[in-house]
């Protein structure tokens, strides 16, 4: 029952500055949720009102055991306006990341996760590339503020559904409908990345620095064809995953872009990742391409999302064969259970994936230390390990969060807490 897992793995959580500070902010996202497109109503504004109670938040995170967390810095807070830096916001970020160095934990700064400054969003964002010298300015002043604290950063998170569902009709700013700005967004972004990539280095190597790492992080899904007979389905299945994940690894981790993504910048191909950041939620099943089905009767989130554990490592194993020799890094892997009723039975089919398949796992963040605000879905999708009453801003650590702390500490699940977490445990259909 029990299982160990890989020496030296480093054990924590994600979350992202969007989903949880709070407060009102110049961003895309609090434009847009203020404007009534969230599915349940709320805006990012309340969110988990981290941005002051980051104290007693990191005190919890460090009472959880964890040895690492990812959070985002919200690039409309430290530049709402173009060129004007806040020097209270710098200030603010700095004394939370020296906090949570004092506690012990190791910080992974993750520089775009889904929201921009509404200056850049009118600008046109990633859609143009002459805007990634914008993104570029903020990642110089962030590694300007920051550099001495952190040395390992996420450069974009998940370009794939920041593209598809901004700019191929999904609901999302700037809700645009088109497949070939989606693509042209992921371009731009993958020159941006590698951009950045090259300036961490360059920068934190001036300061004196040599163990900087740098990498992007990857939404990655396993594919199945519905009906492994029909060689449409098989065809559309593989289409997906090279044209939603496989072909992007190869663009934003090796400089290698084949159609139908485009190398605007004229990148060598070569490395450009320390660690492979990948994301994974779930299983799509595809019958033509673009449909993303859910197998039926198989186990399913309060998303709605297959639950399918060996996907984690099926990613793993494809993402390190297009990009060899690189460690991964699990930079998201969690699910959506309002009632925490499954979130354990959970973590330990992905630990057990994990601990049996001896690969180069090197990190493993849990998504989310907190519940939070889940873009589109609002406030009614919950993933964390601790669940938070927005009206009273109440955190309660879940059952599930008391499994992971002994997780950390065991570095593996005992037979013994397997009965006490997960036995009983289900699954819905
Ligand atoms: C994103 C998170 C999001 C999570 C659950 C990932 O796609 O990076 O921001 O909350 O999945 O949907």
């Amino acid at each position: 029952m029990g299982c160990l897992l890989p020496k030296g793995m480093l054990l924590g959580a994600a979350t992202a500055a969007t989903q949880i500070e709070g407060g009102k902010v110049n961003s895309n996202w609090n434009e847009w949720s203020n404007q009534g497109r969230i599915l349940d109503g709320s805006t990012c504004e309340r969110a988990c009102d981290h941005w002051n109670r980051w104290k007693e938040d990191l005190d919890l995170l460090a009472s959880m055991k964890a040895e690492t967390y990812r959070f985002s810095i919200e690039w409309a807070r430290i530049e709402p306006e173009e060129g004007k830096f806040d020097a209270s916001a710098i200030a603010h970020y700095r004394e939370e990341i020296s906090y949570m160095k004092k506690l012990g934990i190791v910080p992974l700064m993750t520089l775009h996760h889904f929201s921009n400054p509404l200056w850049f969003e009118r600008k046109g964002a990633f859609a143009k590339t002459e805007n990634v010298r914008f993104f570029l300015d903020f990642v110089k002043e962030a590694v300007k503020d920051f550099g001495d604290l952190v040395s390992d950063y996420v450069t974009i998170n998940e370009p794939n559904v920041y593209a598809l569902n901004g700019y191929a009709g999904q609901g999302w700013p700037p809700d645009e409908k088109s497949l070939t700005q989606a693509a042209r967004v992921l371009n731009v972004m993958a020159g941006c990345h590698i951009r950045a990539y090259e300036r961490i280095h360059r920068m934190r190597e001036a300061m004196g620095y040599k163990d900087t790492r740098v990498g992007f992080a990857m939404h990655m899904r396993a594919f199945t064809a519905k009906n492994q007979e029909n060689p449409v389905d098989r065809t559309s299945a593989a289409l997906e995953k090279s044209l939603f994940q496989n072909k992007l690894l190869r663009a934003f981790g090796n400089g290698d872009f084949r159609v139908p993504y485009r190398n605007l910048g004229g990148f060598e191909k070569k490395n450009y990742c320390d660690f492979i950041g990948i994301n994974y939620y779930t299983r799509s099943v595809v019958s033509k391409v673009g449909d993303n089905l859910t197998r039926e009767g198989a186990p399913k989130s309060d998303f709605g999302w297959e639950i399918y554990a060996a996907g984690l490592t099926e990613c793993v194993r494809e993402a390190q064969a297009i990009i060899p020799g690189i460690p991964v890094w699990i930079t998201e892997n969690g699910i959506c259970d309002s009632e925490d009723a499954f979130r354990c039975l959970f973590l330990y089919e992905q630990f057990r994936e994990i601990a049996d398949a001896h690969l180069s796992i090197e990190r493993y963040y849990y998504w989310s230390f907190l519940d939070n605000f889940e873009w589109m879905d609002g406030e009614s999708r919950r993933f964390g390990l601790v669940r938070v009453d927005y009206p009273t801003e109440k955190r309660t650590v879940n059952k599930s969060g008391r499994f992971f702390t002994e997780i950390v500490d065991h570095h593996g699940i005992s037979d013994n807490m397997y009965d006490r977490y997960v036995r009983g445990e289900e699954y819905h259909l």
